[in-house]
């Protein structure tokens, strides 16, 4: 049987929350357990020092994000989990890989795009005011992440699809230049995937303010719950589940049969008070156990280090020959 190999990267800062999950963590951990795949899954730090040059809240988001893909079921037997910088071959890729990438196809990225338009949009004649090369050169170094696995799938949101084309045309002229080389990636782009709404009603996002962290204490996480906004309507009432946050939120982790019985009592006339309760209660029963595995890992750094590392070294069983063979095929190396 042949097996396909799914890549991805996780950038986020700052801690996971409830739209995190439901949306990209839980889909991928589903995904990894596949029987005719095999995933690489790592810690872009390397990228996440674009978005933040603050090392104390580099070095947390990169503990809790380990944490919180460990604490929710990924196998670090099945998967190869790792951290971008502990794999120094990646790097060395990406220079290899800048040195042949244009320059105007840099400038087409829509993150450095967006950026610029920033700056002319208001009163800045510099169109590259405060934009720095990380941002500039990002897509090169996420085209080395993939490339020096030869990943084939990678699932990505849909703002990333162009990254994977930049990356496709990379490794093509890669092939051309030097020979076979690479194999073109291939975006997967899941257009189903569950946007759930936050706090108030809006697509739950840390730039929103609304979101419910994955991992808060028992307490917390139900005053939060009793804090989504609902309508006016009374107990006895019937109610519209569409549009309605906390039936959204059921959704994402529920099936049509279940779905359908929370629909009758929709009708019914659930009062809001009774629904945040079952919400809760629903969620709770679903992250308790990960919720305390996952402050288990938390308070023990020094076991995600182990993981982390013991990750790190399957990757470079694979990355080390793989760019001793391109790092030839450029003309850097022995002499003799
Ligand atoms: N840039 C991706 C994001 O923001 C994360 C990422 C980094 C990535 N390197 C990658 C995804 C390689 C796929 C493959 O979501």
């Amino acid at each position: 049987m042949t097996t396909t190999r799914v890549l991805t990267g996780i950038t986020a800062t700052g801690n996971p929350h409830l739209g995190n999950y439901a949306g990209a963590i839980r889909p991928a951990i589903l995904a990894s357990q596949s029987a005719n795949s095999e995933s690489f899954l790592f810690l872009a730090d390397y990228h996440a020092l674009i978005k933040s040059h603050e090392p104390a809240l580099i070095r947390e988001s990169a503990r809790s994000i380990a944490a919180t893909w460990l604490a929710t079921g990924l196998d670090p037997e099945r998967v190869t989990f790792y951290r971008q910088s502990d794999v120094p071959e990646i790097l060395e890729l990406c220079w290899i890989l800048t040195t042949i990438t244009a320059k105007g196809l840099m400038n087409r990225a829509h993150a450095y795009k967006a950026a610029v338009q920033d700056n002319l949009t208001g009163s800045e004649a510099d169109a590259d005011k405060g934009i720095e090369m990380g941002l500039f050169s990002y897509p090169i170094l996420m085209t080395a992440d993939i490339l020096m696995f030869n990943g084939q799938k990678i699932p990505v949101g849909k703002d990333q699809g162009q990254h994977i084309e930049m990356a496709r045309d990379i490794a093509q002229r890669f092939n051309h230049l030097y020979g076979e080389t690479f194999s073109l990636p291939e975006a997967v782009i899941d257009e189903t995937a569950m946007i759930i709404p936050g706090l108030d009603g809006r697509k739950m996002s840390k730039s929103y303010g609304n979101t419910i962290p994955l991992f808060e204490e028992e307490k917390k996480f139900r005053k939060l719950i009793n804090k989504v906004q609902t309508n006016s309507l009374m107990p006895g009432e019937p109610k519209d589940p569409h549009g309605c946050t906390l039936f959204a939120i059921y959704s994402a982790f529920t099936g049509a049969a279940e779905q359908a019985a929370l629909r009758q009592r929709y009708a019914d006339g659930i009062g809001w008070g009774e629904m945040k309760q079952f919400l809760f209660e629903f969620l709770n029963e679903e992250l308790k156990d990960k919720r305390l595995e996952y402050n288990r890992l938390m308070a023990d750094p020094i076991q995600l280090d182990r993981l982390l590392q013991t990750g790190a070294d399957k990757a470079r069983l694979y990355a080390s020959p793989f760019l001793r063979e391109i790092r030839s095929k450029v003309g850097i190396g022995p002499l003799a």
